[in-house]
């Protein structure tokens, strides 16, 4: 039997890797095809939740049941994330944001011109939306899940991570080499801020997603709100 271990609650989750323009036709983005948030997303329907799916270029179907709210920046999802999460009794960031974006925006395509060495591009920080969730729950007890693509030194750098952001559980994903990025399946460590830790093998995106519903509906229960 399907759990409705959610019902009566709102979760909003983030899916897909945001695009930073450069020019009407360029862009700075990342390999994240949205798979591991519309799981995420599609398995809280199935559990009872109601979901708001905020979805940055994820070239998905919309989950039949789910309300999708489609951006394209990180500064559009910073938007949207903080209009969703008012009344959300949980959120999960499942999206790649770009840490940095273009500091300025051609209004016309950057052309090249002979013998012209191209110009550096000039970079500026993108707000971090999942430690500005943390730091400001929009209600008590509003539960705030991140995600953490890591190359190296996984586990560790998802410790030192899950402080960083604080937010309550960390998903530590193995990223590059094929892993996570694009694929069907995933296999993951969610750390806790309680110290816990628990090991997810390599299985569908969906398994994964449960795991984090079990320990999101768990904290929500024992939360009493
Ligand atoms: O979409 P798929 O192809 O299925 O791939 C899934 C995935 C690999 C994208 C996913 O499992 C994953 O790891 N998502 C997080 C990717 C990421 O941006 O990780 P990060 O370690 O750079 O960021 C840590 C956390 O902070 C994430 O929850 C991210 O959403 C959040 N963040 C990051 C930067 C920023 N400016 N704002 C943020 O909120």
């Amino acid at each position: 039997p399907v759990p409705t271990d959610l019902a009566g609650r709102h979760v909003v989750v983030s899916a897909g890797g945001t695009r930073e323009p450069l020019d009407p036709v360029r862009y700075l983005g990342n390999r994240s095809s949205g798979k591991q948030g519309y799981a995420l997303a599609v398995t809280a329907a199935a559990r009872g939740a109601r979901v708001t799916l905020l979805s940055a270029n994820a070239e998905l179907p919309d989950p039949a049941g789910v309300d999708v709210v489609h951006v394209s920046t990180a500064l559009e999802l910073r938007e949207a994330a903080l209009e969703a999460v008012k009344d959300a009794d949980a959120v999960v960031m499942a999206a790649a944001v770009a840490d940095f974006r273009p500091a300025e925006y051609a209004t016309g395509k950057i052309k090249k011109v002979e013998g012209v060495e191209p110009a550096a591009v000039a970079l500026v920080r993108n707000p971090d939306i999942l430690a500005e969730l943390s730091a400001h729950r929009a209600r008590s007890g509003q539960l705030v899940v991140g995600f953490a693509a890591e190359t190296d030194d996984v586990l560790a750098n998802g410790r030192a991570k899950l402080a960083r952001k604080g937010c309550d559980l960390l998903v530590v994903n193995e990223v590059g080499n094929g892993k996570a990025f694009g694929t069907d399946v995933n296999e993951a460590v969610v750390l806790g801020s309680d110290g816990s830790e628990t090991a997810v093998p390599v299985g569908p995106k969906e398994a994964l997603a449960d795991v984090v519903w079990d320990l999101v509906a768990k904290r929500l229960e024992t939360g009493g709100n």
